[in-house]
């Protein structure tokens, strides 16, 4: 690989030990694919920040490379950590596990890291623009990077995101390139999926990620979807699309004419895909595994609430209580915002409780429940096969009344 003075300096060691480990580690990853140069990237967002996947290797790994001098070159922020940081003890979080989570996240606020914890880093300061190369982790920010940002991304590891933090680099590969950017499918979506209003339309955008993503995973190729049929869609109706196709069909780019900024330089592919309403529908009676009499747990905010949605909530809430376990998850950037307009204080006299910082999926609350009402195809895909709930699964506004039942 060609390297440039700056890139040969780290990698010889002379910006420290954690940059010498961190641009070693990018020089394998750019064998792997073949890039013949690194990129300078603007923006880090790394993954694998709860304790419950780091595990004790995870955690020692990060003290070393904090240790080894690793400084943040570019703006680096935390996917979710398993728990809120501030509010553990209210969630039920042991307190061995809260201290080790402590321990990660100290770890990298050593390195420079910006430690919001969130996997909507676009609504928290972390926004790249159209063709910027960024180098983030999580699978719902990479595809809405690519797709709704137009910025340029791999789908990283935690190791290799913090390498890229580290040294402000990443191989030039993947995503990065004009040519993978470019459909290979055209999808046509005939299926209702915005005559609603939008806050509940976002679940429907989410059945739609599993049905298509599914149909791509058993196409068995690497695919990126010229998405047709889909007039409007929300900030929220899009991370909801994102994260769910993420998920079930690893997709990590797509294009929607008239929404998304790529659309527009290609034309749709020859190669075609057709999702039905019953496929849509057929996605939905799949997640819904379970009766209304065994919810014992409710979440919203898979991936992070917006402020849109947290005021809707509360409006929702309308000075009800809630008579189950209530996680609402978001960041703490748009969780202060909510406490300056009220929204806070509403939402928490309902008795639902704030899980910022965290989600119902890298929480260690295995085994703990066991039915999970939810608006997200994500969280119920994760419910399922990371912590053994059954799923319900309903738009916003009724999975807000399952918490009122
Ligand atoms: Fe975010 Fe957790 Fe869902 S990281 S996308 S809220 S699984």
């Amino acid at each position: 690989m060609n390297l440039t003075a700056e890139e040969t300096a780290l990698l010889e060691g002379q910006h420290g030990r954690a940059a010498q480990k961190a641009m070693q580690i990018l020089l394998a990853l750019g064998k792997i694919y073949g890039a013949e140069r690194m990129l300078p990237v603007t923006s880090v967002q790394i993954a694998g920040v709860s304790y419950d996947n780091l595990g004790e290797a995870g955690l020692q790994f990060l003290s070393e490379m904090a240790s080894g001098g690793g400084r943040a070159r570019v703006l680096t922020t935390l996917n979710p950590a398993g728990m809120d940081v501030d509010n553990w003890q209210a969630l039920g979080i042991p307190a061995d596990f809260a201290a080790k989570q402590q321990q990660v996240i100290d770890a990298f606020a050593r390195m420079g890291v910006v430690t919001t914890c969130t996997c909507t880093p676009y609504l928290s300061g972390n926004l790249p623009h159209y063709g910027e190369h960024i180098a983030w982790a999580e699978s719902s920010a990479v595809c809405y990077a690519n797709a709704v940002l137009g910025a340029r991304t791999n789908r990283e590891g935690g190791p290799s995101a913090l390498a890229a933090a580290l040294t402000g680099r990443t191989p030039a590969y993947g995503y990065h390139l004009d040519e993978a950017r470019k459909p290979t499918v055209t999808v046509e979506v005939q299926a209702r999926l915005t005559e609603v209003d939008d806050l509940n339309a976002s679940m429907r955008f989410g059945a739609l990620g599993k049905a298509l993503g599914e149909a791509l995973q058993a196409s068995g190729v690497q695919a990126v979807p010229y998405i047709l049929g889909i007039e409007t869609a929300s900030l929220e109706n899009l991370k909801a699309l994102c994260a769910s196709l993420a998920t079930y069909g690893g997709t990590a780019l797509f294009h929607l004419p008239g929404i998304t900024p790529e659309a527009a330089l290609h034309q749709p592919p020859a190669e075609r895909l057709v999702i039905a309403e019953r496929d849509l529908q057929a996605a939905i009676d799949e997640l819904n595994q379970a009766a209304s009499a065994e919810v014992d747990f409710v979440s919203l905010g898979c991936p992070h609430l917006s402020l849109q949605e947290i005021a809707q909530l509360a409006e929702l809430l309308g000075g009800q209580r809630v008579r189950k376990e209530f996680w609402i998850t978001t960041s703490r950037p748009v969780k202060h915002i909510a406490d300056r307009m009220g929204y806070t204080a509403l939402i928490e006299a309902s008795g639902a409780k704030f899980a910022v910082d965290t989600c119902c999926v890298v929480a260690p609350i295995r085994g703990r429940f066991q039915a999970l009402a939810t608006d997200s195809a994500k969280a119920c895909y994760y419910a399922s096969s990371k912590n053994r709930f059954k799923t319900v699964f309903k738009p916003f506004a009724e999975v807000v009344q399952e918490a009122l039942r």
